[in-house]
């Protein structure tokens, strides 16, 4: 187990469609699954691609523990989904901000769509399937993004919702929304 450096923006891996993985339970992807829990907890991200560390494979962890601070986000068990799938609910779509500890520091506005459906497995190869909204459905959506090389400034509509997040929080008229529980992922 370790804490791995995290790539960032700028990085070629960041923008490669990661491989599926073939194998379930070996010693290579239950220590990638333990570094990838260990990074995202020092970063104190709510999710994490292996990209991000530097792998690219199609593995993603994610959870968020129950915050009184933010008593409107409801938690997300801690998992790993290896091989994700996403299936949108209907097509309504929510404007929420996003970090990424790929680009540390910043914040933007994104459109996502609000319910989704998740498939994938588990790192022995366990399937998982689950509906979720809102910001748990946010957060899958961005990571299994992050494995398809996409970096959520490309999801951006309005440019003007994209900025260092010490400065939006000191001028931005809406800032409501982004004193939500590290939304780095
Ligand atoms: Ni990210």
């Amino acid at each position: 187990m370790a804490v791995k450096n995290i790539l960032r923006m700028g990085h070629p891996l960041l923008l490669e469609t990661a491989a599926s993985v073939k194998e379930f339970n070996t010693p290579t992807l239950n220590a990638l699954v333990d570094d990838m829990f260990d990074t995202m907890g020092v970063e104190s991200g709510v999710g994490l691609a292996a990209p991000q560390i530097g792998i690219s494979q199609r593995v993603i962890v994610f959870g968020l523990k129950e915050n009184q601070r933010y008593p409107d986000i409801q938690p997300i068990p801690m998992t790993v989904l290896v091989n994700p799938e996403i299936e949108p609910l209907g097509d309504e779509m929510e404007s929420g901000w996003e970090g990424c500890l790929s680009l540390p520091g910043m914040r933007g506005l994104v459109p996502r769509y609000r319910q989704i459906r998740y498939r994938g497995f588990d790192q022995k190869g366990n399937q998982i399937e689950r509906e979720v909204e809102g910001f748990h459905a946010r957060v899958v959506q961005h990571e299994v993004d992050h494995l398809d090389g996409i970096l959520y400034p490309r999801r951006i509509k309005d440019m003007r919702m994209f900025g260092f997040e010490q400065e939006l929080e000191q001028h931005q008229l809406e800032t409501s929304s982004l004193n939500t529980p590290e939304s780095n992922s």
